[in-house]
This record gives structure tokens, sequence and C-alpha cells, in this order.
């Protein structure tokens, strides 16, 4: 992680300063302050990291029961599992004795989590088995101690967990992009290859970088070539009204050109955007590969190629870009105040063979290269915007237009949670 200089006088005072001076420049980019102030951080961590949907795996990831794996997000750790009953479940990896991690390796099969300090002995639901010698302890309750539980959603085969166990069920909303979605057969979808790139910034400009295009005619050369995204809209509309006349009836998908928007501040829920749109590649193009030619078996229910793509919006800090025969998954989980996993899944049709049906190298190859260049930017973009002597400019109104509204919304929210410690 890189050291940056933070502000030994920080407090909620300063912190609500600053907002109040950020409200006076809408449409501007934010102060370096909430990139590098501690109390930022831990009020992110607690008002938005801990309240919002987050995608923590594929149901594929644990087809068995005792299967699991590890979500580490922030400074914590979940484990997602499969019990002996089939069902899914998420929890803290705390252990309830006194707080060490009960389990270590990222994923596996188990009968149960045995915790490594005192030996305190978990089932795979989370409930406490055994705990050494406790019966001593009058009134010891096994049923008292159960790892805690972390609220747990799946929508087309992906698991979403939520910290905040009062969250609202997110289905309806979910409901609302179903339908582009559902086409892509994604509950019987196989993982092709999954990469975190580590990044050295705050988790906010690693968001900001993928919630805008502006940079992708300067930044992203090869993906340029081929995703219309880089182009302001007017000057790409015949191109994706083609498209969208064509979607539907060339790909069999009922719905795919449906267009939802509710993110950030327009979600009905906080914490569970949900969002699509589906825009064209230029001419020539059939998929996100480096050649634009299908990499993979088309997916669920798609019977052709209709150039275009969907992007998704699945909670604020997950996204989907989806072809015909493949998509990807993004993640972006901060790990501290300035390092964020960035989180890569590519997806292909469930029953397609690796070296058969696809070569995973050739499927992950252009939002491999892609997420490169995003990493050395970012970096660079992280070092100026902590400098001393930055001074933030204004947004793109169209290019970024998603970053004013998550900048607009995360400035709501942190006065919120600003208010609540005053
Ligand atoms: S901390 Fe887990 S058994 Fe003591
Ligand atoms: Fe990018």
């Amino acid at each position: 992680m890189k050291l940056i200089a933070t502000n030994v006088d920080d407090s909620i005072a300063k912190l609500s300063g600053k907002i109040e001076a950020q409200r006076t420049r809408p449409g501007f980019a934010l102060d370096p302050y909430f990139y590098r102030s501690h109390v930022t951080y831990a009020l992110e961590l607690e008002h938005i990291l801990y309240q919002s949907w987050l995608y923590a795996g594929h149901v594929s990831q644990i087809p068995n029961a005792g299967d699991y794996f590890l979500f580490d997000l922030g400074e914590d750790s979940i484990i997602v599992s499969r019990g002996q009953d089939g069902a899914v479940q998420a929890m803290h990896n705390i252990c309830r004795h006194r707080g060490a991690r009960v389990c270590e390796e990222a994923q596996g099969n188990r009968a149960s989590f045995v915790c490594p300090y005192h030996g305190w002995v978990y089932n795979m639901d989370g409930s406490l088995k055994a705990a050494r010698d406790m019966e001593m302890l009058p009134g010891f309750d096994c049923q008292d101690y159960g790892l805690k539980p972390v609220k747990c959603q799946i929508f087309e085969g992906m698991i979403f967990v939520n910290c905040n166990l009062e969250a609202a069920d997110w289905t309806p909303e979910l409901a609302k992009i179903a339908a582009p979605l559902r086409g892509q057969g994604m509950a019987d979808a196989r993982i092709a290859e999954s990469i975190v790139y580590p990044v050295d910034a705050n988790w906010k400009l690693v968001l900001e970088n993928y919630l805008e295009c502006y940079h992708c005619a300067t930044s992203h050369r090869a993906y340029a070539k081929s995703h219309s995204l880089k182009a302001l809209a007017h000057q790409v509309r015949p191109l994706n009204e083609a498209m969208l006349a064509r979607c539907e009836t060339v790909t069999g998908v009922a719905g795919l050109a449906d267009e939802v928007s509710e993110n950030y501040s327009h979600a009905k829920q906080f914490g569970g955007c949900v969002c699509h749109s589906r825009y064209a590649l230029y001419d020539g193009y059939l998929t996100g590969s480096e050649d634009g030619q299908p990499v993979a078996p088309l997916m669920g229910d798609f019977k052709g190629f209709d150039g275009g793509a969907s992007d998704f919006h699945l909670g604020p800090l997950t996204f989907m870009l989806n072809y015909p025969d493949h998509c990807v998954l993004y993640r972006f989980i901060p790990r501290g105040i300035t390092k964020t996993d960035m989180q890569l899944v590519w997806f292909v049709r469930g029953d397609a063979r690796e070296g058969v049906d696809y070569q995973k190298e050739k499927v992950s190859w252009l939002w491999d290269h892609t997420s490169k260049e995003d990493e050395y930017i970012i970096t660079r973009n992280s070092e100026g915007v902590n400098s001393n002597f930055f001074e933030p400019g204004p947004y793109h109104p169209e290019f970024e237009e998603l970053s004013i509204l998550f900048v607009n919304w995360y400035v709501d929210t942190l006065q919120r949670a600003a208010n609540q410690v005053d």
C-alpha cells in the first residue's frame, strides 16, 4: 500500500466543513480530503460498505454441501457456505469466543469450522456445535454463540451479501432488470477466469474511473476500437438505434432493449442500485474480444450476435458487461484507505469446456488488458490527487455524468453519517 500524508487534525467537524464546501462546487471532482481522511474512511465502511448489497460470489463456487469461500471486504471477512441442507448462507468470520478468524483458507469443503485459537467448533451454517469445557460456565448455551449472520440473497446464480441485517428484501428491485439479464443464463454459467487486481488507490478513484468513459479514447485504445461508449451519445445515435431495433429479434432475448436507470440517489433502496442499458459495438465487432470475434459458445437463451453489449449495475460497487458469448463481472472493494481490490470474473456458458469450446486467455484478453490500463491510470490519478497541490476540476457534463451522480449520493450519505456522530 502506498503511504500518504493524512490529516493529523482530522475530525467530524473538519469533515462537516469539507462537505459544506463540496456542496458549493456542484459538478466538480471531490476535494482531496475525502481520499485521505481516516475519519471519512471509517464512516464510509460503516455507512456505505456495510449497508450495501455487494457481490460475494457465484453458486458454482459452492456446488456441494460443506463448500465455502471467503469474501474479504474492508478489514473484514465473510464466510459464504452451503450447509448440509443445501442452503447458502453468509456469516462473519469472527469467533464468538474472543474474535479470532475461524477460517483462514480462501475456499474449500468442510464438515465444520474449528477456531484455531481455543478450538470452538462451528457447523457450516454457523451454529456453534461445541465449545471445549465451557459447560463449567453456568448457563452457557451453544445456541447463544453462533457466528453472526450476514444477509444473503441469490439472484440469477449470483450471491449478494449485505452486512445490514435490517436491509429490505432486494428482490423487487432486482426484478426490474430480470428480463434483460435472464437470457444470459447466469444461474448455470461457468466461471472461466477470475482475477483480483489490487490497486494502490482509494476505492472512490477506482469506482469513478469505472463510471466514466471519457478516458476510454485516450487510455483504452484496444477497447475503444470496438465499443461505442467512448463517443458522445449524439455521435453514435444511429448505430445504437439500429442495434436496439434488432437486438431482441436477433438474440431471441425478450426485454434485452429495456433500459433501467436507478442508481445511487435514484435507487429505491439504499445500496441497492439497479441499472441496465444496451449499447452498440462498432460494425464488424460481435463481442468484447481482441478482434471482436466470438470467443465462446452463445450463453443462455442467446441465439445470435446483435452487435450490442449490456451494461448492468448491481448495487453501488458491482457491475456487469454482458456479450452474447461471455460476460464480465466487476467488483470494487475497499481494503484500506489507499488500497482497493478490483476483481473481474469472466463467465461463459455452463456446459462450455475449457480448451475445447473456449480458451480462457481469449475470453479474458480484452478486459484483462483494459483493467491493467485502468490500474496504471488510477494509480497515477491517486498520486496526483494525494498531492498537496491538487485542486479538483469540473467533470464532463455528459461523459462523467454518472461520476457526478455518485459524488452527489456520496456527499449526501457522508452528511447523514456525520450528523449521526455529532
Ligand atoms: S477465539 Fe475462537 S475459540 Fe477462542
Ligand atoms: Fe477504464
